[in-house]
């Protein structure tokens, strides 16, 4: 009976996903299997007209902005408003995902279609809250290839920051219509009348058509829903002709597959018609659609305009590609245009902790890259760690972020290499060069850096703007930090009487890991930071091998450039050396290039156990102690006899 019932119930949930809504509802303490949906479900459904509104009644915008300026709360004071989420549903409802809550950071865009009521007529609003930061800056590119316009909100304390100027390029780049907001007024030392200054010097706006608004007090948020719809175009799209859309977020489902967040260009598509990929040219029958209010609520169609999730038994990455264009079986369209893809900035290896979990992991990885699609992945194999993957990310915070969610959401526990960017070999080994067939190597694992005497020439990437804006005063600060990063700067603006922007040329290597954590403690948090790609440049690199106790540990060996061989070097064994706990053998720990030791430091051995004495009546704190060293060792890799936390990895990269 009970084996029937669970039969009964996971049939209803593939069968008709309203009924995973109405479960969630009413057994909130079961998980849900999508992850990227909003996390709590309301009862709001779409409105029984909402294929019918006009294409002229429809508004598709994103909110972008710096980090930590108010987008969420501004799309939760919308929501709220609108009627599509209860008030008091909980801060930044549509930053759903774990790693979202815990961090405080929108690292996913999501989308919600709500209606707003403006002169009596009801408008269809497509939104997409957008991250603020740099490393998920394709999330944003991304979005705004599904919209008309955006509103860009501009912290009123904090004024116009690097995401700012970028986040404004890439909206000017796509000719959307912009409406600059400002937010934060209710705090006490906004200064808003400065900040539109700013927004006249650098991007040309009217200070009178800024709109100042308080998020967090639900303050003037009226004003920027009637602005949208007064000065957001309606999309440029014909229901009249051949169906097509743009795929332009995906992510996976247990019981559905890969689910796509489709933009619908032109004509309709319905629940049971055949579609294909114009990229794998594979047809598919479209098994269900479904509205994101922000929760999913299923319709019967969808029209040019809208905005949907389309469900068609697609499985991976490799069927549901972002930027593709989809459209009726052996119907001919042109291909929707899409959105540039950024180039990974980063590279690490992840490796499963041991062999037998490689397809877990390998699964994980892949339902993972669905909903992260800036994320590249090639499969790749070390002596030490056996078959893994070399991973390719936007940045340091973007590797963690990921690495966080493939443990969260998916209970993988991956072994992740030093972060590296790649660097470019030249050989002059004829031997080596004939086997290769080529003479230059594209090199991210520190783990396959060559010997010395094959290479003629080294290479590395610099990244061509680093747009630094800060208050004068930190400037002899910043300027010092650069320089010790080997950057040169090209050059520097006074925006206003307070504030500087300046321009740099740096290694990608040297601002991959903490750059923004220093600048922002040097400036106390008001410098911020953004960067884009310079190629490749000539450079002198040695690899930086780590051991402990003469075994060389693959996962900690770098690549470093010469002038800094010795400080890095000095410095690793140092964090070392804190990082690793003290255990029952004397641990060395050196750093070396070719074979010369660099720097050393020593771990003491623990002379007593220290659950020794806890005998008699402390017999339960004994049994605690014991259970939470055993759940610390979970946690640690073991080399040789020694148990090395799993943070160590990343936090001895950061200076
Ligand atoms: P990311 O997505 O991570 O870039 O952040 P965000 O731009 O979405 O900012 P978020 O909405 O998470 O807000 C950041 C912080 O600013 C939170 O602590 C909010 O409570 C606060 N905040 C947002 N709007 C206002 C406002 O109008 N007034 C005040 N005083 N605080 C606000």
């Amino acid at each position: 009976m009970y084996r029937k019932l669970i039969y009964l119930h996971f049939k209803m949930r593939v069968l008709y996903p309203s009924y995973s809504v109405y479960f969630q509802l009413h057994m909130p303490n079961v998980r849900q299997s999508s992850t990227s949906t909003a996390a709590i479900y309301t009862e709001k459904r779409v409105p029984a007209n909402f294929s019918e509104i006009p294409i002229d009644r429809i508004r598709n915008f994103s909110i972008i902005a710096h980090v930590d300026h108010g987008k969420s709360t501004l799309a939760d004071r919308i929501l709220e408003l609108t009627g599509a989420i209860p008030r008091n549903s909980g801060a930044q409802f549509l930053d759903s995902l774990q790693v979202e809550r815990e961090r405080g950071i929108t690292v996913k865009a999501q989308t919600a279609s709500i209606i707003h009521t403006y002169k009596n007529q009801q408008y269809l609003l497509n939104l997409i809250d957008t991250p603020g930061h740099v490393d998920f800056s394709n999330e944003v590119s991304r979005s705004l290839a599904a919209c008309d316009g955006v509103v860009m909100l501009v912290d009123a304390c904090h004024g116009v920051q690097a995401q700012t100027v970028a986040n404004y390029q890439l909206a000017k780049m796509r000719n959307l219509a912009i409406i600059p907001v400002l937010n934060k007024i209710d705090i006490k030392h906004a200064n808003p009348d400065r900040v539109r200054k700013d927004l006249h010097s650098l991007f040309g706006i009217d200070p009178n058509t800024v709109l100042k608004v308080s998020a967090k007090m639900g303050v003037n948020i009226t004003t920027v829903l009637d602005s949208v719809i007064e000065k957001i175009p309606p999309p440029l799209v014909d229901r009249s002709s051949p169906f097509r859309a743009l795929i332009f977020d995906s992510w996976f489902d247990k019981y559905r597959g890969a689910l796509n967040l489709i933009y619908i260009l032109n004509g309709t598509l319905k629940v049971g018609q055949e579609i294909q990929s114009m990229a794998t040219k594979k047809s598919y029958s479209v098994k269900g659609i479904t509205i994101l209010c922000p929760n999913e609520s299923q319709v019967e169609s969808i029209s040019a305009g809208q905005v949907g999730l389309l469900a068609c038994n697609m499985r991976n990455s490799k069927e549901s590609i972002i930027g593709d264009t989809i459209h009726r079986k052996n119907e001919n369209v042109i291909p929707a245009v899409s959105f540039k893809r950024q180039q990974p900035m980063v590279y690490a290896g992840v490796y499963p902790a041991d062999q037998s979990k490689h397809l877990a992991l390998r699964s994980a990885i892949e339902k993972l890259v669905l909903n992260d699609s800036a994320v590249t992945v090639k499969v790749d194999s070390s002596p030490a760690l056996g078959q893994g993957w070399r991973l390719g990310f936007l940045g340091l915070l973007h590797m963690e972020v990921f690495c966080q969610r493939l443990e969260q959401e998916y209970g993988a526990d991956p072994v992740i290499t030093a972060p590296s960017v790649t660097y470019r070999i030249v050989f002059k080994n004829p031997k080596i060069i004939k086997q290769m067939g080529k003479d230059t190597l594209e090199l991210s694992n520190a783990a396959l850096f060559p010997e010395p005497f094959n290479v003629k020439e080294y290479y590395e990437p610099l990244v061509k703007v680093g747009t630094i804006i800060t208050p004068t005063e930190y400037m002899g600060q910043i300027i010092s930090l650069c320089v010790d990063r080997r950057g040169i700067q090209e050059s520097s603006i006074n925006i206003d009487d307070e504030r500087i922007l300046m321009k740099y040329i740096l290694p990608l290597s040297e601002i991959i890991l903490d750059f923004n954590d220093h600048l922002k403690s040097i400036s106390s948090g008001y410098a911020s930071f953004n960067y884009e790609d310079y190629g490749y440049h000539l450079t002198n690199i040695v690899r930086l091998d780590i051991h402990l106790n003469g075994r060389p540990v693959e996962e900690l060996c770098r690549i470093v450039h010469v002038s800094k061989a010795s400080t890095i070097a000095r410095e690793m064994v140092t964090k070392l050396q804190e990082l690793i706990p003290r255990q029952m053998v004397q641990i060395a720990i050196q750093a070396c290039v070719g074979g010369k030791v660099l720097a050393r430091e020593t771990i003491k051995a623990y002379r007593k156990d220290v659950t020794a004495k806890l005998y008699g009546g402390d017999v339960t704190r004994r049994m605690k102690l014991l259970k939470q060293q055993a759940e610390g060792k979970k946690k640690m890799r073991m080399f040789a006899n020694i148990r090395v936390p799993h943070e160590t990895f990343i936090n001895v990269l950061k200076r």
